[in-house]
């Protein structure tokens, strides 16, 4: 229970009503409203209306019907900023969906192998990774392993060889395509149908980024809430319109996300607003909140979705991933027209 519950349950949202002035009857702050004012946030929510709110979107994520995609869809996670929480958006979305019950793949395409350590999946070096699938040593179908978190959810791990890719088939003639050849000749002998491939790219915009961005339909971009959010945009839309010309001409931007939103302050609202005022048909409602629990989940090798499933991480992202779900006809039908060339 609230602080400001245990003194006064009228203080939650509704200040004023039915109280007492504390002045006397002509005075000009009540009860209530003293209590809100010293226990609300600058947005103006006390923390027990928003345990209520939280219980509310989680009872609703409940009852809510998530939506399968008519097709796989095929999503590079991409930012070449670093530490927007890229591997963060791709760990948890891919955990939201299979608790949904889609079918997920997650590949790791980045060094680092954050995606494969929060999706508890062994990546350390010289493991069967994304390394051997770009240089052709192995296919998906043996590299793949199950996520411990969800029985529809599988990784293609990564590990600190896969740095050594990018200088490696650097001479390749195919060498955007590696990843696309690789997951087609997958897909081809799979007997699994997935609802969705979600890539974790690297903060750059190289060799990996470009062999992921050539082997989706679309690309999810995670913007953080913070100042410089939309001035680095500039660079990677530039670079998914080159791969667009001379690549992967179906390649669609078909989602931002804003991650690490703080509703009390300003700034975030503000980015919020711009990112939706350039991006509108793009941008989720759904914001990612800042949250500890988000950030500690990856040391216990988990998810939120699973670490703290009532929290607002959880909720949040879950929300995030159906609202993608219900977007999908809209979005796969954007892929198919242009394909038609529309
Ligand atoms: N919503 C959030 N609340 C709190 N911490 C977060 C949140 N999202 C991400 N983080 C933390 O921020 C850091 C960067 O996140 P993440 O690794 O997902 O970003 P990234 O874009 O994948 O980074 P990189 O560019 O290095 O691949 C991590 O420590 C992560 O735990
Ligand atoms: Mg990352």
């Amino acid at each position: 229970m609230s602080v400001s519950n245990k003194v006064d349950s009228g203080s939650q949202g509704t200040p004023g009503a039915g109280h007492r002035s504390v002045i006397g009857a002509g005075g000009v702050e009540t009860a209530s409203e003293i209590l809100n004012r010293i226990f609300s946030d600058a947005s103006g929510s006390s923390a027990g209306a928003e345990m209520a709110d939280l219980t509310a979107r989680y009872q609703a994520l409940q009852k809510a019907t998530f939506p399968q995609p008519e097709q796989t869809r095929f999503i590079a996670v991409a930012n070449q900023k670093g530490g927007v929480g890229k591997t963060t958006t791709t760990v948890n979305l891919a955990s939201a969906f299979a608790e949904f019950g889609s079918q997920v793949l997650v590949i790791d395409m980045d060094p680092q192998g954050n995606a494969s350590t929060a999706l508890g999946v062994p990546h350390e070096t010289g493991i069967q990774s994304t390394y051997d699938v770009l240089e052709g040593r192995h296919g998906i179908e043996e590299v793949k392993v199950a996520s411990p978190g969800f029985e529809t959810l599988e990784v293609v791990p990564s590990s600190i060889d896969l740095s050594g890719a990018e200088l490696e088939v650097a001479d390749m003639p195919e060498r955007n395509q590696l990843l696309k050849k690789a997951l087609t000749d997958f897909l081809r002998g799979s007997k699994k149908h997935y609802d969705y491939i979600l890539v974790d790219c690297p903060p750059s915009l190289g060799l990996l980024v470009l062999n992921a961005m050539c082997s989706v339909n679309e690309v999810l971009i995670p913007v953080q809430a913070e100042y410089y959010a939309l001035e680095g945009l500039q660079q990677l839309l530039h670079t998914i319109g080159l791969v667009q010309q001379s690549y992967n001409p179906y390649l669609v931007i078909s989602t931002m996300l804003l991650t690490m939103y703080d509703k009390r302050t300003l700034l975030s609202k503000e980015v919020f607003d711009q990112v939706r005022e350039h991006y509108p048909e793009i941008v989720l409602n759904t914001t990612i909140p800042r949250s500890v629990k988000i950030s500690e989940a990856p040391s216990f090798q988990q998810s939120v979705i699973t670490y703290d499933p009532r929290g607002a991480g959880a909720i949040s992202y879950e929300e995030a991933a159906l609202e993608i779900a219900q977007r999908s006809k809209w979005v796969l039908k954007h892929i198919a027209n242009r394909k038609q060339g529309e």
